[in-house]
């Protein structure tokens, strides 16, 4: 297909895509499909670890016990648990923590559940995993304002800390900054969100939820769109997104360089979000009816707004009663305690097999096919056939490439002069994932 049929199919596919909103808000709702959400909400069996990080109960343990050290900060005063409050699902239950300059920081503390499963962290993203991000609030002036090696020496002249470092490190027991974003992240990956009300319904239980309740249900994954973004069991789709809040943070924008991804936060989770307002990421709306009000009314329309967003949602006062009787079932009645799950390591590289291919579609959020192999000297065609604005990033040696924003109906293509394996990805839809195997060509081989 020409590049302008393709923007012509993606205008075609939006307008189907409004219509049936439209239409649906004057119609009856169609009748909720229990047998497909209790799939698509369905809690995994174990938690997913890295394989350069397994989870052990000494270091687990290690890593509770760091979270709550106020060594690690400047002043001895603060502990990432001072912010990440147990009882307030790891969040400080302010709009926005005062920092150590005396001034609110720039946003709101996040709750910690699930983590396990993120694919990056921060408000936006600026942080690839758990153990790279521990390291920041440590150092950062305005938040603990620490001295990573004064931490560190204070945390091995305790003889105490020293042995439960050895016992969770065997091989490498030192007291270092690698053993101790590892302990921390360990630790963090088994704040596993409990089951709630809702998750009995999702097993089968009908009459765990409410009436209102399974109205609301209704509503976020039918006419309020909420699940366009909030899915899964995390009610995530760990992508970034401008959902018109009036705050002049630029979120992903500056962190990817590019612009069409400024105001864009990362969606975050809704589980156990009764113990943790006010929400957003500048704590900005106080309750969930608040945050219902601001996606049927408030959203302020600019360029950046996700295409994921229902241009305009109808609700009731009855119907935003319901959407947040839903929101409210994802909570525990007393404060959460985390769920105990078996770890696995994740397994690198499983996913489609490798083929030749020159062209990818990055239709519904997914490249198609997902791995290809190239040869050294070819170049990749990624067309954007999707309905959203895309930000094409490799990863590998040699290359690193980054598309600005892609819109819809534009084609990106990317040589690869290097042999080797390169990861292609959004960088505002990063579950995204492309693998990309360059093949060495011999000399004879050239056409
Ligand atoms: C002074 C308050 C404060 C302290 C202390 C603090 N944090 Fe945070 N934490 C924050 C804020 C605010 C953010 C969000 C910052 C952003 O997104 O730009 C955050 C973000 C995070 C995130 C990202 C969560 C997500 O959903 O992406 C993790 C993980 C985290 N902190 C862990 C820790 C750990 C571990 C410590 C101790 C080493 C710690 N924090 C200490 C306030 C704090
Ligand atoms: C286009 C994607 C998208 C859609 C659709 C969407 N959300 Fe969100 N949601 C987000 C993002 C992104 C944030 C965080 C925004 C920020 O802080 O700037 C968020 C934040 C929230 C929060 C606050 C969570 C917290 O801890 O701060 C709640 C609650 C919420 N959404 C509920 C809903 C409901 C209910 C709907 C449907 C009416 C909905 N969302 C539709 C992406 C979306």
């Amino acid at each position: 297909m020409t590049r302008e049929g393709l923007a012509k199919a993606g205008r075609v596919l939006a307008g189907l895509v409004l219509a049936s909103l439209v239409g649906g808000a004057a119609d009856k709702p169609a009748p909720l499909d229990a047998e497909h959400w209790r799939k698509v909400f369905a809690r995994p069996d174990h938690t997913p670890t890295p394989p350069n990080n397994p989870a052990t109960t000494e270091k687990v343990a290690l890593g509770a016990k760091l979270f709550d050290d106020t060594r690690l900060s400047g002043d001895g005063m603060t502990a990432c648990s001072t912010c990440h409050q147990a009882d307030l699902s790891f969040s400080d239950g302010v709009d926005r923590h005062v920092g150590h300059d005396g001034q609110p920081l720039d946003r709101r503390t996040p709750p910690l559940w699930n983590l396990a499963w993120g694919l990056s962290f921060f408000w936006d993203g600026r942080a690839s995993s758990l153990e790279t991000q521990a390291m920041v609030p440590i150092e950062n002036v305005r938040e603990m304002a620490g001295d990573l090696q004064t931490s560190l020496r204070e945390l091995s002249s305790d003889p105490q800390m020293r042995r439960a470092f050895a016992a969770a490190f065997p091989d490498d027991p030192a007291v270092s900054r690698d053993n101790l974003a590892k302990a921390l992240a360990a630790f963090q990956r088994t704040l596993v969100s409990p089951e709630t009300r809702f998750d009995q319904w999702v097993k089968g239980d009908d009459k765990a939820l409410e009436p209102d309740e399974l109205a609301g249900f209704s509503l976020f994954v039918g006419k309020g769109g909420c699940v366009a973004c909030h899915q899964g069991w995390r009610f995530t789709d760990e992508a970034f997104h401008d959902i018109g809040l009036p705050s002049p943070d630029k979120g992903r924008g500056p962190v990817l360089g590019v612009s069409a991804a400024n105001h864009a936060f990362k969606t975050p989770s809704l589980r156990e979000r009764v113990w943790s307002a006010p929400y957003m990421h500048d704590g900005s709306l106080a309750t969930f009816e608040d945050v219902v009000d601001h996606y049927a009314d408030r959203i302020v329309k600019r360029p950046t707004l996700s295409a994921d967003l229902p241009q305009r949602i109808e609700l009731s006062a009855t119907e935003r009663g319901q959407l947040v009787a839903f929101l409210n079932t994802l909570s525990s009645n007393d404060p959460p305690r985390p769920a105990s799950l078996p770890a696995k390591a994740m397994v690198a590289g499983v996913g489609a097999e490798a083929v030749a291919a020159s062209t990818i579609s990055q239709k519904d959020r997914r490249f198609s096919p997902g791995a290809v192999v190239l040869k050294t000297g070819e170049a990749l065609r990624i067309l954007n056939d999707d309905t959203r604005v895309h930000n094409v990033r490799v990863d590998g040696p040699g290359t690193s490439f980054n598309s600005d924003a892609q819109n819809p109906g534009d084609t990106v293509t990317i040589g690869f002069d290097q042999p080797g394996h390169y990861d292609v990805i959004c960088g505002i839809h990063p579950q995204m994932r492309l693998s990309v195997d360059v093949a060495q060509v011999s000399s004879s081989g050239k056409k």
